[in-house]
């Protein structure tokens, strides 16, 4: 069991959504947080200081567009040098945009692999070397559609599912010192664009008959974090069944 207390963890996409419960569970636990965030810089200040308010850890923001490798490589080094090392890399962010087979582009590609899985591969190169000197750990966010892919959204699906063949590839070029590990989230926080009709039927269609809560997954990760000491490139589903549905 690992306690947590005091050490630093880089959590990608951390200002809203999944991205912050996960943020809002380490900083209960005493972890300094590293906040990344893109677009969302007033939710992450805003985030860094209730966090910094109510559990009394340090968090600071770090912006960078994952999409881009040196913006990358700088953000981590950054991040390293102003937190004082790190000791867990949360690999949360991720683009989901619906691209249709017929009409997906390029761009749609490249930008659902540059962002889900060629993003966690160079956040991971970068931050090796403090990870592995602090004795640290990675957790994958990937989704149960890595392994069973849906319609309408392929550049995405088979972006987690190579995120979910990196969380195996870092735990062995990693291993001893650094342990990775990944969440498979199922329906957690549907877009906002869903309609009332499709929020049911995607609750339906879990064994459990509801939507999963982003606490749900910030505990899992915690979890990964904290008490799986003897894991690594073990993949954990929290989709209330939706894969084997
Ligand atoms: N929500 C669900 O039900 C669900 C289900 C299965 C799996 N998951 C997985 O769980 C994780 C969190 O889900 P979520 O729904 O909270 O995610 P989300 O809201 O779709 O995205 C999280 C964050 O990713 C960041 N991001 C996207 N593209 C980026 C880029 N090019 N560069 C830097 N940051 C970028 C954005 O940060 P900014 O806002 O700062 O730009 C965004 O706020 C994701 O990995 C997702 O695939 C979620």
């Amino acid at each position: 069991m690992a306690d947590l207390s005091g050490k630093t963890a880089l959590v990608t996409g951390a200002a809203r959504r999944v991205g912050r419960s996960i943020a809002e569970a380490l900083a209960r636990r005493g972890m300094n947080l590293a906040l990344h965030f893109n677009r969302s810089r007033r939710e992450s200040l805003a985030l860094a200081a209730q966090l910094r308010r109510s559990s009394g850890v340090r968090a600071e923001v770090f912006r960078a567009d994952l999409r881009d490798v040196p913006e990358i490589k700088r953000m981590v080094a950054r991040a390293a040098r102003e937190m004082g090392g790190l000791w867990a890399l949360v690999n949360n962010a991720s683009l989901y945009v619906k691209t249709p087979f017929e009409t997906a582009t390029l761009k749609d590609w490249d930008d659902h692999m540059n962002a889900n899985v060629r993003a966690p591969f160079f956040l991971a190169q970068a931050a090796a070397p403090h990870l592995r000197r602090s004795r640290g750990r990675i957790v994958n966010i990937v989704d149960w559609s890595a392994l069973r892919p849906y319609a309408s959204f392929m550049p995405y699906c088979v972006s987690k599912a190579g995120l979910l063949c990196l969380n195996a590839a870092l735990a062995k070029e990693l291993a001893p010192e650094v342990l990775v590990n990944a969440v498979l989230p199922g329906p957690v926080l549907l877009p906002e664009s869903m309609s009332a009709g499709q929020r049911r039927a995607v609750q339906a269609a879990t064994l459990l008959k509801r939507l999963g809560s982003p606490e749900e997954v910030a505990k899992a990760v915690a979890f990964f974090l904290e008490s799986a000491d003897f894991s690594t490139g073990a993949a954990l589903t929290v989709d209330g069944g939706r894969l084997i549905a």
